[in-house]
Formats: C-alpha cells, structure tokens, sequence
C-alpha cells in the first residue's frame, strides 16, 4: 500500500497491474528458456496472437528466422550487461514483420543469478512512414536543385544546335555554294547538332531517372555511380564556387547492395553541405575516396568526403545528424539532410560519422558493407 498526497490509500499491486496492462507499448518478459513467462494486452495487439497462444510460445517464433542469429547474440549480450536498447523486427502471427524498438532489463534472483528478461516494445511503423515521408521530402528538394542544373546545362547544347541549324539554313540557301562545300558543311553542322541532341538527350535523361524515385529493392550498386550522379548534379554550383574536386572512386570496384537513388541523396547532401561550408573560405577542396574497414568481423567500404571549409564547431557536432537541426539561414536549410543520410545508411546497414576542426575544414565518413564476391 502506498499512501498519496491527499491521504487515501491506494493498492500498489493492482496499480501497476493496471499500468502493465494498459501500458500502450507491448511489455513482456521471457524466462532462461526463452518462455515467454508475461505479456500485457498490447502484445496480443500488436501480434494477432491470444492469450492462450502466446502463453504456448517460444520467444523464437516471435522474431523472423533472418534476424535469428543477431537475437541470440542480443539474448546473450543482455544477461550480460543487465539492459539493452536496439531496433529490432517482430513477426506478427500472420506474418507481418513490425519493426520495433525493443528496450530490455534482466532481473535477477536473490543470488544475483538470471532469473528472466523484462521488455518494453515499441512499435515503430509510424515513425518509419514518417521516416520515409522526410526522405521523400528530401528528395524534392533534391529534384529542384538537379532541374535547376540540367536547365541551365541545357543553354549550352541549345544555343549550338539553334547555332548550327541557323548557319546552314544559311550555306543551303546561298545558290553559288559548290556541291562538295555544302555537304562538307552540311555534314559538319549535323555532327554538332547530333552531339549536342545526345547531350541533351543524357541531361534529361539523368533528370527523369532521378525523379522516378519510387521505393526500390535494393539491388547491386557500384558506388561510383551515385557518387558521380551527386557530382553530375552539383557540377554547375561547384564551377560557380570555384571549388576544385578531386575523387577517386573508380568504376567496377565498390560493389554494395542498396537503392542508386538513395544512396546517391545521401552524397548530394554531403557535397551540398560542402559547398555550403567553404562559400566563405579562401582554398576550397573537396575530396572524396573510399577505402576498406572492418567493424565487428564484417568488411565495409569507408567512403571519406572531406572538404576544406569552416569546419563544425566541436560542441554542434553530435547535434548535425538530429533532424531539423540547421545553422543555415530560413529558406536555405531544413536541417533533414544529415537525418536522412543517416536513417539511409541505417537501412543499408551501413552508418555515417564526422570529424572535424572549427576552421580547418570537416571530413563525414561514410560506411557502407562490401559486397566482396564480386570484386
Ligand atoms: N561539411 C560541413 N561543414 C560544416 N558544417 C556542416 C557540414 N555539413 C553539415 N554541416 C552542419 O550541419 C548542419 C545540418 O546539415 P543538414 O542536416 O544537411 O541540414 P542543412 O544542410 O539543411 O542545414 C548544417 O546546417 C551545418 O551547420
Ligand atoms: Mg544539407
């Protein structure tokens, strides 16, 4: 019994009965065996199962056989350190994979012994729409900086082939122009006309392949692919800016499993931030190379972006990755570029970090795993 502030009593038991209960995050507790020894109403919710089935399971059949093995070394990592806190995948009865936010504490009999696990799961659709509503949303914004550039870049093809057609009206219609003259120039004009059709032909086409956007299943990607689109893109800001760029990441060498469009987003952001910094320095270099790592046994591509600009301030950079985070002026920052590139590479099972010194210039680098098979 407890008493409150107002001097009634209340009964403790049945108050956290009821807390558990209603509790809107499913909670349940598992014993050595795996066991699932409680569960509240949400987890019936959000499972499809009844209390009589849930009662029989093994927490096993809860999580998709793919992800097995990462929960058994999870399990075991947890009765360890005594709490655990990671994003995780339930297999709902009819087959649903719901991704969750699992937060675990061990409890521990008189001894100190394990006695059983106790978890709160957060269910993390919601979160995900709105993940990839942003990302969608940086997409946009995306698309309206690479029309901004294909417009421009298309002046230039324009203007030759208006050129050309011009002087040939003019050479056909002069009548004393000697046959072999006219086809020779003739055949020139044509030769400009079609060279700048086909680069015509291959800013547009960059534009609608970009737009398309649509949700893909990750296929095989070289990296060089998005990294040249994102430098493509910005081409014409980085001339503007006179910023020297160097790359060298070459073709048919780093293979990853992933989605081009995104991943490429995650590069034009990094060089869009980079424009960003060194707008008011004097040397303005941007670099980018990949090159291998290892994290926990597994083989990644460590893709470095370093730019020469003002450099984030030591007490901001844990802030960057937050959404809405931006020192940007209103209308040129959202804050969403570095959250999106972050919940991208999540999704890759890849990750992003920086380092960085306040006026010597800033370095993200970018992990991504290998697809090692194929090289
Ligand atoms: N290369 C960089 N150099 C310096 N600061 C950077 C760099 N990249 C990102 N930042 C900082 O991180 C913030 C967040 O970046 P981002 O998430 O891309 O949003 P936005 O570009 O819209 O501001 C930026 O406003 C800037 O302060
Ligand atoms: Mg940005």
């Amino acid at each position: 019994m407890i008493v409150k502030t107002d001097g009634k009593q209340i009964d403790t038991v049945r108050l956290f009965d009821t807390l558990m209960e209603d509790f809107p995050d499913m909670i349940h507790s598992v014993d050595e065996a795996g066991n699932i020894v409680y569960f509240n109403r949400m987890s019936m919710r959000l499972l499809g199962y009844t209390a009589e089935e849930l009662r029989a399971l093994n927490i096993s059949r809860l999580y998709p056989p793919e992800i097995m093995e990462a929960v058994e070394t999870g399990f075991r990592e947890v009765k360890q350190t005594g709490e655990k806190r990671v994003e995780s995948l339930f297999l709902a009865k009819d087959g649903t994979r719901i991704p969750v936010e699992l937060r675990t504490l061990t409890l521990c009999d008189d001894q100190g012994a394990f006695s059983q696990t106790f978890t709160v799961s957060r269910d993390l659709r919601k979160f995900k729409e709105l993940q990839a509503d942003l990302i969608h949303a940086g997409r946009l914004a995306a698309i309206g900086e690479l029309a901004a550039g294909v417009v421009h870049d298309l002046n230039n093809p324009l203007t030759a082939v208006i050129l050309a057609s011009a002087v040939l009206r003019k050479v056909i219609d002069r009548p004393d122009t000697p046959p072999d003259q006219l086809r020779e120039h003739a055949s020139a004009f044509c030769a400009t006309i079609n060279e700048s059709a086909a680069t015509m032909e291959n800013l547009t086409t960059r534009l609608r392949d970009f737009s398309r956007g649509v949700k893909e299943q990750h296929k095989l990607v070289d990296l060089f692919d998005p990294i040249n689109d994102a430098l493509f893109i910005l081409a014409q800001r980085m001339r503007n800016n006179n910023i020297a760029v160097s790359c060298t990441v070459v073709k048919a060498k780093h293979w990853v499993l992933g989605d081009r469009n995104q991943i490429q987003q995650v590069f034009l952001n990094l060089f869009a931030n980079a424009c960003d910094a060194m707008a008011t320095c004097d040397a303005r270099e941007l670099a980018i190379s990949v090159d291998t790592c290892t994290k926990e046994g597994a083989v990644y591509w460590r893709c470095a972006v370093r730019d020469s600009g003002e450099g984030i301030p030591q007490e901001i950079q844990d802030k960057v990755f937050k959404s809405f985070f931006t020192t940007k002026p209103r209308g040129k920052g959202t804050g969403l570029g570095l959250s999106i590139a972050r919940s991208i590479l999540a999704e890759h099972s890849g990750d992003i970090t920086l380092s960085s010194e306040h006026g010597k210039g800033t370095t993200f680098i970018v992990r991504l795993p290998t697809l090692s098979v194929l090289t």
